[in-house]
């Protein structure tokens, strides 16, 4: 299952997983789709949860949501940009939306089987890693959004064993979400990074669960 997937990396991991033939049914879940969800209202994640439910588990979640700028919203390059609202925005579809996903479709995981629930975060996210500034909503929100990945894999190692919970980045990939900031930097294509974060979903150890993962496997500090 795939939330986020009409988005720039979430349609690449839908792609993917339709290939696989490990996968028996690959469904996206979003805004336009029925059942719709929508992050920033709970009823809509938690009908699409009940309804979902009723086809039996799920064993691979990736919530590939997220938002960095919109009409409304760009980040923030000076402290004389910050708007609480934009903050507010930001931590509800970045940081609340996941976990909402998290608290309603985690019983969908199988409780004898491997499962994962992965949520797309960024390395920006990382506070030890912070060397440029800027971007105070973004990163904060990825923060708060890597803290409750920990949080929930802790509480999930506890209700099903075999499940992993993880915070990924999933490099700087070609998608809207990048374009405008990219520059002159190298950009993964969406179906690269795709192809990437899957492997490291399946290869994850369950000592592993609430880690925050890059696309290639190694793990980015706090
Ligand atoms: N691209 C990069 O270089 C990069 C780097 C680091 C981390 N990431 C992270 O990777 C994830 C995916 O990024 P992307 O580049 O694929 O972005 P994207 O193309 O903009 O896709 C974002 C997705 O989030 C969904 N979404 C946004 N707000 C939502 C809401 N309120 N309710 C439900 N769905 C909502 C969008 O759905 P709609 O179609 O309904 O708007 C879309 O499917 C994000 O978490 C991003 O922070 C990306």
């Amino acid at each position: 299952m795939v939330f986020g997937a009409s988005g720039g990396i979430g349609s690449a991991l839908l792609r993917a997983l339709e290939k696989d033939p490990r996968c028996a049914v690959a469904a996206a879940v979003g805004r336009n789709t029925a059942p719709a969800l929508d992050l920033e209202a709970e009823p809509s994640i938690r009908e699409a949860a009940e309804a979902i439910a009723k086809d039996g588990t799920v064993h691979l979640i990736i919530d590939a949501t997220g938002i960095l700028h919109d009409v409304d919203m760009s980040p923030e390059k000076t402290i004389d940009a910050v708007d609480p609202a934009t903050i507010a925005r930001a931590f509800a579809v970045n940081a609340t939306g996941p976990l909402l996903l998290f608290k309603h479709f985690h019983r969908l995981l199988p409780r004898d089987e491997r499962g994962a629930f992965a949520s797309l975060s960024a390395r920006v996210g990382s506070i030890s890693d912070n060397a440029l500034g800027g971007w105070y909503g973004y990163r904060a929100s990825k923060a708060a959004l890597n803290m409750f990945i920990r949080t929930a894999a802790i509480e999930l190692a506890r209700k099903r064993p075999l499940a992993v919970c993880l915070a990924l980045h999933p490099g700087t990939v070609q998608t809207q979400l990048s374009d405008p900031y990219s520059g002159s930097r190298e950009r993964f294509q969406p179906d690269h990074s795709a192809e990437q974060l899957l492997q490291v979903i399946d290869r994850a150890q369950i000592c592993q669960t609430g880690s925050f993962l890059a696309y290639d496997g190694s793990e980015i500090p706090w």
